[in-house]
């Protein structure tokens, strides 16, 4: 019989407090992320504001998006804002070099973007271009933005339908300037981004601007390094990361199928996921050094599962399937997030519409949930609660004699003094049961809901877009004054104790 797993929920320091902006998401002007998904045909006889597809709106509000990054990614750095203001009859169409070689036609700009993210309620989190662009571009970007003062630029903002100043605080200087940024060196960069920040000004009329850094490439420690070493820490408000999740683990050849996978390519994947423990514990160690009060924020604002594109879709435009077992990932990854929370302070999965680990697939007027989406749904109740942390030994889930952890979990206590705990069950086979204590918590009730699905492939497609949704969990109780759990396999529970 298996054995009953014995987990501690530790009262925690009241200050450390899981961000919100963890749940963070990413739309680039990358295959159908904007055009066709966020921003459709004015024919296209979906609930539409504009050219905003309402459906999708709905959909993320309700899972409390926090905050959107735009407009890349790679395409940051070649994106001149200037092109997408005025009237959009009269803006330039450019070419999208890093996805597909398609026509830009600018007609989704920064006063578009801007009122998708107050439709969705979200900070707005831009990339400025380092790459191509020039400090002054930035620069003018900023002042016709959050300015208040009467100068040609904020009139022309004004003309253009606003007002008052946007107050746009979330400012990435560049992205991946590593690599599709400008293939920098850390030492040259972190001289280039000292002069950008320079002249990113606060304006009055908005509040301070939060500087972020374009962080490293996985397990780049030097970036890191090199980073927090060179770069004032009052010249940076956070600093970021990416890591991305390949089935396969490389990026030369396949990178692995969305769906039809074996066990054996699940259990990769998994292995794959597990390393943004190291490589966040890595990172911020790093950080710790240099900031021990922990003031700059990491952010890994690229994350996700990053598959081979669906056959026959265009390579350029990064569109695949996703899984329960994706779903799998991005729940661990959040637990990972939610336990390093007190240097992790925002993330963004990638991409929220139709282009790598989507919440949202669309086809014409028609819309589905991925199972990922649901993850989210469920973690909402973590947003800007206590965090409070778990002791437990994970049992192993084994594989052809490899083995990897099967539990990991994530708990906070809310605002109301709810707690909620988060457990991932990773293993495909077993149910596993656990026995919580929680000292200090008075409950007297528990209820929960849980996404799994009879196979880790499982996956919501256009003709059957439930296939993977979630249901009530009626697999825990008090019991002795501790909560006790059957978590089953493959299996993403998320409870309320009360
Ligand atoms: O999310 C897709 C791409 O991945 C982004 O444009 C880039 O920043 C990263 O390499």
């Amino acid at each position: 019989a298996a054995q009953t797993i014995p987990v501690t929920v530790q009262p925690g320091d009241p200050k450390v407090v899981i961000s919100k902006h963890i749940y963070g998401h990413f739309a680039e002007h990358l295959g159908r992320c904007i055009y066709d998904g966020f921003w459709v045909d004015e024919k296209l006889n979906v609930p539409k504001q504009g050219r905003i597809r309402m459906d999708i709106v709905e959909a993320l509000r309700k899972i409390k998006v926090p905050n959107l990054r735009w407009p890349g990614g790679c395409f940051a750095d070649s994106y001149h804002w200037r092109d997408g203001v005025g009237p959009t009859a009269q803006r330039p169409a450019t070419i999208n070099s890093w996805w597909g070689d398609v026509v830009e036609d600018n007609s989704f700009g920064t006063h578009e973007f801007l009122e998708l993210c107050k439709l969705l309620g979200a900070e707005p989190y831009l990339a400025a271009n380092v790459g191509s662009g020039t400090v002054q571009e930035m620069a003018t970007w900023m002042e016709y933005l959050n300015s208040n003062a009467d100068t040609p630029l904020t009139q022309q903002r004004r003309q253009n339908g606003h007002p008052a100043p946007y107050g746009v605080t979330w400012w990435g200087i560049g992205n991946e300037s590593w690599g599709c940024g400008g293939n920098m060196t850390a030492d040259y960069y972190t001289d280039v981004y000292k002069r950008y920040a320079t002249f990113a000004r606060n304006h009055p009329g908005s509040p301070p601007l939060k500087r972020i850094v374009s962080g490293a490439n996985g397990d780049d420690a030097n970036w890191t390094e090199t980073c927090m070493k060179k770069i004032p820490l009052d010249q940076m408000w956070g600093l970021t990361l990416h890591q991305y999740t390949l089935p396969t683990g490389s990026w030369t050849g396949s990178k692995g199928k969305a769906t039809g996978f074996t066990e054996a390519q699940y259990f990769n994947t998994v292995r794959n996921c597990l390393k943004m423990d190291d490589i966040v514990t890595r990172h911020a160690a790093i950080m710790d050094k240099y900031d021990p009060q922990k003031k700059v924020a990491l952010l890994v604002d690229e994350w996700g599962v990053w598959t081979d594109v669906e056959p026959g879709t265009n390579p350029g435009f990064l569109f695949q399937q996703n899984s329960l077992r994706d779903a799998l990932v991005a729940a661990t990854t959040l637990n990972i997030f939610n336990n390093h929370s007190d240097r992790v302070r925002g993330a963004n999965l990638a991409q929220a519409v139709n282009v790598l680990q989507a919440l949202v697939l669309t086809d014409k007027e028609k819309m589905l949930l991925t199972p990922t989406y649901h993850v989210f749904d469920l973690y909402q109740v973590h947003q800007d609660a206590q965090w409070l942390p778990l002791q437990f030994r994970s049992p192993d889930y084994v594989l052809n004699g490899e083995k990897l952890p099967a539990l990991n979990a994530s708990a906070s206590k809310d605002a109301s003094g709810t707690v909620h705990v988060s457990l991932v069950n990773l293993d495909t086979k077993k149910t596993l049961k656990l026995e919580a204590a929680l000292p200090g918590v008075n409950w007297k009730t528990v209820s929960g809901r849980i996404l799994t699905s009879a196979n880790v492939n499982d996956h919501n497609t256009f003709a059957s877009p439930s296939k993977v949704q979630l249901a009530t969990f009626n697999g825990a109780r008090k019991r002795s004054g501790n909560l006790a759990v059957e978590l089953p396999p493959q299996s993403v529970v998320v409870l309320a104790l009360q």
